[in-house]
């Protein structure tokens, strides 16, 4: 019976602001410029998308430039703040499509390793002396940077006290982007790059998505709305964690939610209990959630 309330009070289609939400400041054409004149180089290219959101993060635009022989590996970062089995679902789609792709939780403590790990069997150079090079990129956000340390305390930790040896900025090859050496056996280097958004974002709901997921710049939409949406989620998805976490009753309505906020946590004002709300989302309070549908075939 609960479950039919709660399929009840979802108002569907979800109406979104109308408002344009697009982020592309002209550092990140540069970042683009230098992915492109770096990418000839590069063996494989590690896109990092949001597990909560695998197609919303992903940046279509930087297949356009990604040469077709150049392997291209997904990775669902953040698992840990995703639904497990949707996760799954999208991983079981890669596979399928003959994509490779991953989960990851590259805060957890063996992050790094499981990468490295898997890294090495995709990655494995043609000619052993040369190595094989290995981009990052995506989206802001998204745990590139993560990744990144965690790669490089993993790769200290196999080489013993051999720190990653630093291999670029090499003058008029790497301009601005470097790389360095992440295996030595199979040898493998890795260039980090700056988060590079799409031209324009595709709609208000995916623009919704990645200000949940902090990959646009923050203030775009008010707390309040996202919150309102986040509520939307929860319900369409059954997910109680917000009626235990604020003592409320299942709802539709945000202001119950604000309510129940302010009662336990004496927020003073609405902002300031949808902002508590968010803080609640981005730390996983209320619930491990995907946004982004998986793929049905
Ligand atoms: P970016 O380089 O792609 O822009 O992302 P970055 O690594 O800076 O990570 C953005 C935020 O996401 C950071 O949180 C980081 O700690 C967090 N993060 C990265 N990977 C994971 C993951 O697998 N799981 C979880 N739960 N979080 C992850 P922050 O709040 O900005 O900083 P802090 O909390 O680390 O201080």
């Amino acid at each position: 019976m609960k479950s039919k309330i709660a399929a009840a009070i979802v108002k569907k289609p979800y109406k979104f602001l109308d408002q344009q939400i697009n982020w592309y400041p002209g550092h990140m054409r540069k970042a683009t410029n230098q992915i492109e004149e770096q990418i000839g180089r590069t063996n494989l290219f590690m896109e990092i998308v949001d597990a909560r959101a695998p197609i919303s993060t992903h940046n279509a635009s930087l297949e356009t430039i990604i040469p077709g022989r150049v392997k291209h590996l997904i990775v669902m970062n953040k698992a840990d703040l995703a639904h497990r089995e949707t996760t799954q679902k999208f991983l079981d789609h890669y596979k399928q499509k003959g994509l490779l792709a991953l989960s990851l939780n590259a805060k957890g403590d063996a992050g790094g390793q499981h990468l490295l790990k898997q890294l090495r069997k995709a990655a494995a150079p043609h000619f052993k002396s040369l190595g094989s090079w290995l981009m990052v990129g995506g989206i802001p956000n998204v745990g590139k940077s993560t990744i990144v340390n965690a790669l490089r305390k993993s790769s200290r930790a196999v080489a013993g006290k051999t720190k990653s040896a630093k291999v670029g900025p090499t003058a008029g090859v790497t301009r601005g982007l470097s790389g360095f050496k992440i295996s030595v056996n199979p040898l493998l280097y890795l260039i980090d790059t700056p988060g590079v958004m799409p031209t324009k974002v595709e709609s208000n709901e995916v623009g919704y998505k990645l200000l949940l997921c902090g990959c646009v710049k923050e203030g775009m939409v008010d707390n309040f709305y996202l919150c309102d949406y986040l509520l939307y989620c929860f319900n369409e998805r059954k997910m109680k964690e917000y009626t235990k976490l604020y003592d409320v009753n299942t709802t539709d309505n945000l202001y119950n939610v604000v309510e129940a906020i302010q009662k336990k946590y004496k927020t003073k004002s609405v902002g300031d209990a949808c902002d508590l709300m968010f803080k609640n989302f981005r730390e996983g309070k209320l619930g491990k959630i995907t946004f982004d549908e998986a793929p049905t075939e």
